[in-house]
């Protein structure tokens, strides 16, 4: 089978969050399975001189966008038995960051665009399109719309969309659609919503298949406290919604052979996490004492807790434990950590910012993750966590209801259900006893870098999906 699977961005060449990571190693896995995959993206400023070196220069050729005609450039680039493909367009997309410009809405009508014009000129027919969250969810509606019945390489494509994140839904003014997204006034009823159009209400309403990216979030999203407002559509959509767990790249985030940490060390053998501990609390210039240290790394924005974390910082604290922090985001959290190392420099650290290097040191390094989001789709830092042999501390929703199990029940980690300091802290306390006792520690330490978060599952699923969407 020929699956193109598109997105705005992936590891390695570019990465704003957790989509990047999806979708640097998810098509690998499915191309494991025999079928031809290929991604395609656009070709930011971002992407680093290293690659571009190795980039193919396919062709050139212009893309309509509503009444213009613009020049766009199809690099290629093969990579564990996937074709990358890169849009290039230096008007759009030669910025310094990725998203938050003025014109978003016309950078991805542009991309959506190009993505179905090149299919003309590649070497590659697809059967599956799998488009990812709102920046490409006009590629289905597109499809429908202009391409449908256009012939030759256009016969019969199947969609899938795919929901990383519905706080992003790509909601515009009316005012956009004649002279940027270019839909005829009587079709415009396929993306509006609320009075407003709403890119990925079009791809629901239109795709062959929804999936998101945990079971329990497609089930969540039918729900107004998750949905920012699309459980309407979604409602009525259910009979083609589901959601498959993300997996992570477990070579790359493998601490036995981990070439940026302290020391490697294993399910079987746990002595070079002792190693790791100690090179944070050098890094971060704490003193060692011998309590549970605990780490969070996390964009500070609203679904991911951090007001439950602010609530009872101190009770933490007095639970007598360290604590080290990497992100950035909302300036009130960053204050507040900020606040909370100078109040307890030798507890608590804090690096403002994000750093992939740092992030993987925390990761061996720590002995417990927290996790309090509110909503989590599927959550992708529980599971390098554990594969690190550091304990997750999760609310129980999205993904991390799926990834993570009580010690309870014999599970990895601990989770706590209502949106609730008190809930959060008691797990975090239930976690602390759980330290103390050295010998069960290490077992469920063994346990957790032992769960299979790999690809392997969920490639199947995603398999099998597009093979019943293709009849095959
Ligand atoms: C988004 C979600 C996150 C998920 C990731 C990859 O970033 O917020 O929960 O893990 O996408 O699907």
């Amino acid at each position: 089978m020929n699956i193109l699977y598109v997105t705005s961005e992936a590891v390695p060449f570019c990465k704003t969050g957790g989509l990047a990571d999806v979708a640097g190693s998810l098509p690998q896995s499915l191309a494991a399975n025999g079928d031809r995959v290929s991604v395609i993206l656009p070709l930011y400023q971002s992407v680093a001189d290293a690659w571009r070196d190795r980039l193919h220069f396919e062709r050139y050729t212009y893309v309509r966008l509503a009444w213009r005609s613009l020049y766009c450039g199809l690099f290629s680039y093969e990579r564990q038995g996937v074709t990358w493909y890169f849009v290039d367009n230096e008007q759009y997309f030669k910025r310094p960051e990725l998203y938050g410009y003025y014109d978003d809405a016309e950078r991805y009508v542009f991309f959506s665009r190009a993505v179905l014009e090149m299919l003309k000129y590649i070497q590659f027919k697809p059967q599956v399109i799998n488009s990812n969250d709102w920046q490409c969810a006009l590629i289905p509606v597109y499809y429908d719309l202009f391409y449908r019945n256009a012939g030759g390489c256009y016969d019969n494509i199947k969609h899938v969309f795919t929901i990383h994140n519905i706080g992003y839904q790509g909601q515009y003014g009316l005012d956009l659609v004649k002279d940027i997204v270019g839909i005829p006034p009587h079709k415009v009823n396929i993306i509006e919503y609320d009075g407003d159009i709403n890119f990925m209400k079009g791809a629901i309403e239109v795709a062959d298949k929804v999936t998101t990216v945990s079971p329990t979030y497609a089930k969540e999203i039918l729900d107004p406290w998750f949905s920012h407002g699309l459980d309407r559509i979604l409602v009525s959509k259910q009979y083609k919604t589901c959601g498959f767990l993300n997996g992570i790249d477990t070579e790359m985030y493998n601490p036995e052979t981990d070439s940026g940490i302290a020391a490697n060390f294993s399910a079987k053998d746990h002595k070079g996490k002792a190693a790791c501990k100690s090179a944070i609390f050098n890094e971060f210039g704490m003193p060692e004492y011998k309590i549970p240290l605990l780490a969070m790394i996390s964009r500070f924005a609203d679904h991911k807790g951090f007001d439950l974390v602010r609530a009872v910082f101190d009770d933490i604290i007095a639970t007598d434990m360290q604590v080290v922090i990497l992100g950035s985001g909302e300036s009130q959290y960053e204050e507040f950590f900020q606040n909370m190392h100078w109040r307890y420099p030798d507890k608590v650290g804090f690096y403002r910012g994000f750093n992939t290097g740092l992030a993987k040191r925390i990761y061996a390094g720590a002995d417990m993750f927290l996790m309090p989001s509110k909503s989590e789709p599927c959550g992708l830092a529980q599971m390098i966590s554990a594969r690190y042999g550091t304990i997750p501390i999760v609310r129980a929703t999205g993904g991390l209801k799926d990834s993570i199990v009580d010690y309870g029940d014999n599970g990895i980690g601990f989770t706590f259900q209502s949106y609730n300091a008190h809930d959060m802290l008691g797990a975090i306390q239930r976690a602390k006893e759980a330290y103390d006792n050295r010998m069960s520690w290490g077992r469920l330490v063994t346990r957790a870098m032992k769960a299979d978060f790999s690809w392997a599952q969920s490639a199947k699923l995603y398999i099998g999906l597009y093979k019943e969407l293709c009849g095959e």
